[in-house]
């Protein structure tokens, strides 16, 4: 049996989690108001130094038809959109929080990448889906693994052991085991004290069993779904009879040819974002 650090819930997720920074606060109100302008979104960014160029250097990459052009935050807002804006302002607080472990653990790294996997095929399903109301799908899949993030902060040489010792199915059996409770549990936590919607931290917590979830049942199976292409996917595995005859790509409806494309069509939209915003950061 592993020798893990004896962590209590309540104090990991207190003590190891910063709140979220004011000018998040402040960026992701503005953005909920329908009727905010970009010039005063674009002056919210403009406080954030290390937020603003990689707005900019988004805006400017190939996924984008600018070339470069770009100079001004104003018209950045515009060209990006609100909800593209807010998934940045979203993963630059998760990269600079958990920057330390991103860039000096393989852990650490390896979850920060499957979580960007995560949300961006969270989103395209829900695009390929054409269902609405679906905007926190980003979120939901950035933070899915939170808690993993959170649990390798703590404890991180136990952690990683269990982490690469587990088979998937069993991590959290292991977690549990060890800890007293899972990364799900955490993560669901975590996002409580980010003071996220509700609707986000039922799907953290409840991604590995999605039919469990008392609300949020849709974007609980498309973070289960995303969260498990994204695995099989990094592993170079077959899509699999298991997984394309799991209950929760069954209810949403997803073919492997559908699942297929989303993968494609991600993974060039993955690279330029992790090019254009972490290029010389995290
Ligand atoms: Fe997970
Ligand atoms: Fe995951």
């Amino acid at each position: 049996m592993l020798t893990a650090a004896k962590i209590e819930l309540e104090s990991l997720v207190k003590i190891k989690l910063p709140p979220l920074p004011g000018s998040v606060l402040r960026i992701s109100s503005l953005l909920q108001d329908y009727n905010v302008s970009q010039r005063k979104i674009a002056e919210a960014i403009g406080f954030d130094p290390m937020l603003a160029s990689r707005v900019l250097r988004l805006v400017n990459s190939p996924i984008y038809p600018f070339q470069g052009n770009v100079t001004s935050l104003t018209t950045a807002v515009n060209a990006l959109g609100n909800r593209t804006i807010y998934e940045m302002v979203l993963m630059t607080i998760v990269a600079d929080t958990f920057g330390r472990e991103i860039r000096n653990s393989v852990i650490g790294r390896d979850i920060w990448l499957h979580s960007l996997a995560v949300a961006f095929g969270a989103r395209e399903l829900c695009d390929v889906l054409e269902m609405r109301g679906t905007e926190e799908s980003f979120s939901c899949g950035l933070l899915h693994d939170i808690g993993s993030l959170l649990l390798c902060r703590a404890d991180s040489a136990v952690y990683s052991e269990i982490f690469h010792q587990s088979e998937r199915h069993d991590l959290q059996t292991m977690e549990r085991a060890v800890y007293g409770f899972d990364h799900a549990k955490v993560g669901g936590l975590a996002a409580e004290r980010w003071r996220l919607s509700e609707p986000v931290c039922m799907t953290i917590s409840f991604h590995h069993n999605p039919a469990d979830a008392p609300q949020a049942l849709f974007m609980t199976h498309i973070i289960n779904v995303a969260d498990n292409l994204a695995y099989l996917k990094n592993e170079k595995m077959p899509l699999g009879e298991a997984f394309l005859n799991s209950d929760s790509v069954h209810r949403l409806g997803l073919t492997e040819e559908m699942l297929e494309r989303v993968w494609d069509k991600i993974l060039f939209q993955i690279r330029e974002v992790i090019r254009a915003f972490f290029a010389g950061g995290n």
